[in-house]
């Protein structure tokens, strides 16, 4: 039984938290916030916008700090979307729950749902508000499976669904289910947080919630889930998103093997597999071939090139018959013909590595 019947709009507060450094993913992350890297042809955060609009929930809060002003300036009031989008800038980052907390006088229901902004999930939103009206929670998590936990906010649940403990990147967690980034919050729980001043939601909010007996859910699904925090799981997430493996309302209708945006030039006996995505103004020479990579705005492949699970940053150049595996390519970076890079290397943006016969690896 669902306490708030499915409307076509819900009376929920959505929170996006995107003021990480996204260090994880430098370079791309100099000169762009995370959330606003190219993913399938649209800035990640999009993808996550579209989901909740969606889901019929209209008013959403953006929680900024690092490049507050590449949001507002992409979004704007949210309208285009048919949102309402508002920013509150921390101009020093306030963590996590100190996020949470800076937004609390934007909040207009009584029913907060806040986002990791980072997170590509196909969980379906109102599946989440029902565990949590249903089961009168105070607080509910969405919880997920993953095969190394160590990662994450690792979260056991009792028989009763009932959340018994939380334990942030731990070496030894006690279950392999873990903090999938997503929480319906009661209001009231968001007051609590001390204001002004840095607090984590996982270190200190959750466990202090949980000591003083509230009600604390877990809702826990199968659904496709991936934390987008790492070059590999960047290239992966957008390649499943161009592919349908992961749901996004943006590109409904338009899966297959790639996404190419209709002002790139493709030569003749190109072939772009795997859910690669290429941007605006892309140039890709005659032969080449590339799988399941991303292709920002304004790059250039030459001719013959190989690109596989790589991101090639705007306006970098990848050389005639260079081969790329497992990279990341910087903005404006130049890789020279026939160098062959792979094993997780990363250019740094501007670098130019020369025309070269030599093999590049960081393998050993
Ligand atoms: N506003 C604001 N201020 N946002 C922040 C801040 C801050 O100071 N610090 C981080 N964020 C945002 C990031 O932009 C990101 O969208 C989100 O909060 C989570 O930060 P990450 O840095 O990506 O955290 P994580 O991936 O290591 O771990 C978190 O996510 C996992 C699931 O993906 C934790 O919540 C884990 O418990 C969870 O399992
Ligand atoms: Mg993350």
């Amino acid at each position: 039984m669902t306490s708030n019947p499915e409307t076509s709009t819900r009376d929920v507060d959505a929170v996006i938290l995107v003021g990480g450094r996204g260090t994880r993913l430098r370079p791309l992350t100099v000169n762009t916030p995370k959330p606003m890297l190219p993913t399938a042809n649209y800035p990640f955060l999009q993808h996550l916008l579209a989901r909740i609009k969606a889901a019929g929930i209209t008013h959403v809060v953006l929680g900024t700090s690092y490049k507050a002003e590449v949001f507002e300036e992409y979004f704007g009031d949210g309208s285009q979307m048919g949102l309402e989008i508002e920013y509150v800038v921390e101009t020093e980052a306030l963590g996590t729950g100190g996020g949470i907390r800076n937004v609390y006088d934007r909040l207009r229901s009584e029913t907060v749902m806040v986002f990791n902004g980072d997170v590509l999930a196909s969980t379906d939103l109102n599946a989440v508000l029902d565990t949590h009206y249903s089961k009168q929670a105070d607080l509910t998590m969405h919880l997920v499976r993953v095969s190394d936990p160590r990662a994450y906010g690792c979260v056991p649940t009792d028989s009763n669904g009932n959340v018994t403990a939380f334990l942030e990147k731990t070496e030894d967690p006690p279950t392999d289910q873990i903090n999938a980034g997503c929480y319906v919050f009661r209001r009231e729980l968001i007051a609590e947080i001390p204001e002004n001043r840095v607090v984590s939601v996982e270190r200190e909010t959750f466990p202090s919630i949980l000591q003083s007996g509230r009600k604390v859910v877990g809702h826990v699904d199968t659904a496709y889930w991936r934390d987008m925090g790492r070059p590999d799981d960047f290239v992966h997430g957008s390649a499943d998103i161009v592919r349908g493996i992961a749901d996004s309302p943006l590109v409904e209708g338009r899966t297959g093997e790639s996404i190419v945006d209709e002002t790139a030039g493709v030569a003749g006996g190109v072939l772009l597999l795997g859910g690669t995505s290429v941007g605006r103004g892309v140039e890709i020479g005659a032969g080449s071939r590339i799988d399941g990579s991303v292709i920002f705005d304004g790059a250039t492949i030459e001719p013959g090139a190989q690109i596989r699970d790589s991101i090639v940053a705007a306006g970098a150049r990848i050389g005639a018959n260079a081969h790329i595996s497992d990279c990341v390519i910087g903005e404006g970076a130049s890789v020279g013909a026939r160098c062959e890079l792979q094993g997780g290397m990363r250019v740094w943006p501007g670098v130019s590595i020369p025309d070269c016969g030599v093999r590049f690896s960081t393998d050993a």
